[in-house]
């Protein structure tokens, strides 16, 4: 396993392995890797001949007073985890020069945008963020070379946006998605669980119980959002340390919110919830009966 620093180096390693006709995966990271991240990169083991996993914290994906200077930077026991189970050929992690090349004295210039499936969930209370994100995988595909690519279905907006951007910039990548990997409570693991207090880590369960509540209550025959979205809400409010952001039905394609399902169709139902300023979230794809 080698740790490389540069796009230089990285796309000539690629372009070596590409020509000894190996299948090259690639998993995106922003480090502080956890069992989430390691279920990313065993998928890759299994489907490809060679993992790429990037650590990079992204500035551009952080709105103002959000999280970008704390967030947890632990390279040493990333590259560890990754080594002890072999899950890696090569960790890619690049200073910010390297991927924003022109941005050191100014702005970035250059970005990637997928419009209107960024504008609900997230998009809407994060302005600019999944333009962060497109635009910074849009460089570590140029970067890496893949021909598949690994995301969580987790972050379930940012994977279906990646893997409109990777169709309609016809990059012939393949993006794979890998089911949430949950703690034994269900909590989904995240690298911004590490911020929560002990009471509100036990309280954090609440987002798995609204999702699956939601979920279940489509499954038993219910059409109507407002009663699935009010399910949701009642569950959030369980918590005492909760605050709501939003908790939503939307459309599995158009990310727009549904107000009567209808037999057949694939919804989202997702909630965002503060504890503190810990912002987590959680969500779940059903197939309505
Ligand atoms: P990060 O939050 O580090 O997540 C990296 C990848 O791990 C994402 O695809 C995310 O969906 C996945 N992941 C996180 N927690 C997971 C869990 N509990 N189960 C399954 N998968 C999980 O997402 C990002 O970084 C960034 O936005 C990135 C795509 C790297 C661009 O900067």
């Amino acid at each position: 396993m080698i740790i490389l620093r540069t796009v230089r180096e990285m796309q000539a390693l690629a372009q070596a392995r590409r020509a000894e006709g190996k299948r090259l995966a690639l998993v995106p990271t922003m480090g502080a890797l956890h069992e989430g991240h390691l279920a990313l990169a065993r998928t890759g083991r299994r489907i490809a001949d060679h993992v790429t996993v990037s650590i990079f914290v992204n500035p551009t994906q952080f709105g103002p007073g959000e999280d970008y200077g704390r967030y947890p930077r632990t390279l040493k026991t990333d590259v560890e985890a990754l080594r002890a189970e072999g899950l890696a050929d090569v960790i890619f992690a690049p200073p910010v020069e390297e991927l924003y090349p022109n941005s050191g004295d100014g702005e970035n210039l250059t970005w990637v945008t997928v419009d209107s499936l960024g504008d609900t969930l997230c998009g809407a209370y994060r302005p600019g963020h999944f333009r962060g994100v497109t635009t910074v995988v849009s460089r570590l595909f140029n970067a890496c070379r893949p021909d598949v690519a690994i995301f969580g279905l987790k972050d379930a907006q940012q994977f279906l946006i990646i893997r409109r951007m990777a169709e309609d910039m016809c990059t012939g990548i393949e993006i794979v998605g890998v089911e949430t990997q949950r703690e034994p409570d269900g909590l989904a693991m995240s690298s911004r669980n590490a911020y929560l207090s002990p009471e509100e880590r036990a309280q954090a369960v609440v987002l798995y119980q609204a999702v699956t509540a939601a979920k279940r209550l489509i499954e038993a025959g219910e059409q109507r959002s407002q009663a699935i979205v009010e399910t949701m809400r009642k569950t959030i409010g369980g918590a005492p340390l909760a605050r709501l952001q939003y908790a939503e039905v939307v459309d599995e394609k158009t990310l727009q919110p549904v107000e009567r399902l209808v037999s057949g169709q694939v919804v989202l139902v997702a909630v965002a919830v503060f504890f503190g300023t810990t912002r987590l979230i959680d969500n779940a794809f059903v197939r309505t009966p």
